[in-house]
């Protein structure tokens, strides 16, 4: 039995024809671009998460770019953010003038180690930026904390956590603001590109509101440069759709990490643990092992889906030879670059595709071996 990495189109099949019919209605209305349907999102959204504001952008990176400048990151900064994530979190660091600052990663959450980020506060810090990998937040009492301290912004990047929680509350309400990606193979997915900024302040939300309109309220006065960054009404009009299947995806998905250490997986390869007071949404599910080329090519072999994420950590990514990191640095981060393979994980898979997952694993990974 073959198995994917992920499917996100099985997930719409139940409602595909309500789908289409969402399509039509937005076609039929002639409202394209922003308009009741993003108005009707955001406002969704905000409620979803416990935050006062929430505005559609284009895409994540997008959300990223606009938030920094709006808690006041500009160049001459130096913003605190992990080694180990998407590209997109120190490209837009840098993309707003600012220098990333590369922290190592828990070994137990693989998000931002908070003493290393401690440890690296300088004068010119102004602001970190966690992200809650994987779908699992990062410590973001401990950060809070360090943000209070320092006097630093505190920005979530939560692409990869919609709906995941920490001590009670939402990925996307713990920080200054946040930001999400609605990508399509994202845990609250768009048939396209998608992103939000969330926050309570009313500051911040003013200015997103802006940047994302070419730093303009009325098309007319131009206060800031800005960007061409709005969210489609089409894919509002979906995603208003899917936050009404999002929790029980997640739940899901929840009960499919279960299944994986109940068919013994654990005995294999080392399981991606969660942190106490975290509820994660397992947007990904990397486990670890030191066998992971014999684990690929079996995978391969039976059709299971399995891959690499972040094989090589930013801080020494060529873009990055100039920051002056070496190899060795970031120990945690460069052990997870070289050990992490994601398994398939997905809102409708199957025990049985489960059960098909770990034979594949055994096959490449014999057990006694790990
Ligand atoms: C952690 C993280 N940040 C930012 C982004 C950027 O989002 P987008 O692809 O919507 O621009 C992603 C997307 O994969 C991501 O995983």
């Amino acid at each position: 039995m073959a198995v994917p990495l992920m499917d996100p189109n099985a997930q719409f099949a139940p409602y595909l024809s309500e789908l289409e019919q969402i399509a039509a209605d937005v076609i039929r209305s002639g409202r394209f671009i922003f308009g009741p349907e993003v108005q009707a999102f955001e406002a969704e959204a905000a409620d979803y998460l416990g935050v006062r504001h929430a505005v559609g952008v284009a895409n994540g990176t997008d959300a990223l770019s606009i938030a920094l400048r709006c808690l006041g990151v500009g160049p001459g900064d130096e913003v605190l953010c992990p080694a180990y994530t998407f590209f997109a979190t120190p490209e837009t660091i840098s993309s707003v003038g600012a220098t990333p600052v590369f922290c190592d990663v828990d070994p137990v959450t693989a998000c931002i180690d908070v003493d290393d980020a401690r440890a690296k506060v300088t004068g010119r810090t102004r602001a970190i930026v966690p992200v809650h990998l994987f779908g699992q937040c990062a410590d973001m009492v401990a950060l809070r904390e360090l943000a209070t301290e320092r006097g630093l912004a505190l920005l979530e990047d939560a692409a990869q956590a919609w709906g995941a929680e920490q001590g009670g509350t939402k990925a996307g309400a713990l920080g200054d603001a946040a930001t999400f990606s609605f990508f399509p193979t994202k845990n609250l997915p768009a048939f396209g590109d998608g992103g939000m900024i969330t926050t309570d302040s009313d500051e911040v939300a003013e200015l997103a509101r802006m940047l994302r309109f070419h730093g303009s309220k009325d098309k007319q006065t131009f206060t800031h440069v800005g960007y061409n960054s709005r969210l489609d009404a089409i894919q509002a009009a979906f995603l208003r759709r899917h936050l009404r299947e999002v929790d029980s995806w997640n739940e899901h998905r929840r009960t499919v990490a279960g299944w994986y250490a109940e068919a013994g997986l654990g005995e294999l390869v080392e399981l991606p643990a969660v942190a106490e007071d975290n509820v994660p949404i397992w947007h990904l599910y990397v486990v670890r092992t030191d066998h992971r080329e014999a684990l690929l090519a079996a995978c391969s072999e039976r059709s299971v889906g399995a891959t690499v994420y972040y094989g090589s950590p930013h801080h020494l990514q060529p873009v990055y030879a100039d920051l002056g990191y070496g190899a060795g640095d970031l120990p945690v981060t460069e052990r997870l670059c070289a050990t992490g393979v994601a398994l398939p994980m997905f809102a409708t898979m199957t025990r049985a595709q489960v059960d098909e997952v770990v034979e594949a694993v055994r096959a490449g990974v014999p057990a006694g071996v790990r």
